[in-house]
């Protein structure tokens, strides 16, 4: 029988950095799958823009709020890889995903602790049943609900969208604010009205409204959208 705790790479940590997981031949190949399939499906984007972007406005929030580097880091890392599920399925995709980045990561021999933080951070990331866990998991949270573009619109038949798809090719600019003095996080969005309502937005994105919230109020922050420069919340 193998004696693993003699097996000295069995044992070895790596700080594994963003770039090694965007290098590794399964995340890539898991996240291209994962986008073709939710593309077939009807769903917006869902590939390594989305996923980039999430990862960064992670980053960011946590840097301006002072957390640690690694924290930050390891934000990016999670925003990454949130979505890898749907590779699976997207019913629990969040699950699912979180036990795929727990398998591809610890082939990176990325430390236990931080795998640990990354599998809350991906498997409480959904509305439906997640929960701001840890200051990782509520910054991936915030970044992923606060995706609502144009460019993640991919079906060309602007007279076959849907909901979703209005509301997302409607909205020409979204970006998080982070305040770190005024301890606020604020999503500002600007969305042409002649493509589709506010109340759209809002049809679509208060249960996402309502779990950013919960994570800023983790990060001991108010959580504020503006919309067309309308304060709305
Ligand atoms: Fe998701
Ligand atoms: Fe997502």
């Amino acid at each position: 029988m193998t004696d693993y705790r003699s097996n000295s790479r069995a044992n070895e940590r790596r700080l594994v950095t963003l770039d090694d997981v965007k290098q590794d031949p399964y995340i890539v190949a898991f996240m291209k799958r994962a986008d073709e399939q939710m593309g077939l499906l009807g769903y917006t984007e869902h590939g390594g823009r989305h996923a980039g972007l999430v990862g960064n406005i992670g980053q960011n929030i946590l840097l301006r709020l002072k957390y640690p580097e690694r924290t930050a880091q390891l934000a990016a890392i999670s925003g990454y890889l949130h979505d890898i599920g749907n590779v699976v399925h997207r019913e629990e995709h969040a699950h699912t995903g979180a036990m795929i980045a727990m398998e591809l990561l610890r082939r990176l021999h990325m430390d236990p602790e931080e795998i640990a933080i990354v599998m809350g951070a991906i498997g409480n990331h959904e509305e439906e049943r997640g929960d701001p866990v840890g200051e990782v998991c509520a910054a991936v949270i915030i970044g992923d609900k606060s995706d609502v573009h144009r460019t993640r619109v991919r079906n060309p038949n602007t007279l076959a969208f849907d909901i979703h798809d209005r509301v997302n090719y409607a909205a020409q600019r979204s970006f998080v604010r982070v305040d770190g003095d005024r301890k606020a996080i604020t999503l500002e969005v600007d969305i042409d009205t002649n493509i589709s309502k506010v109340m759209e937005y809002f049809e679509i994105f208060m249960s996402r409204m309502l779990i950013s919230r919960r994570a800023a109020t983790f990060l001991g922050c108010a959580f504020e959208v503006v919309i067309n420069k309308v304060r709305l919340l």
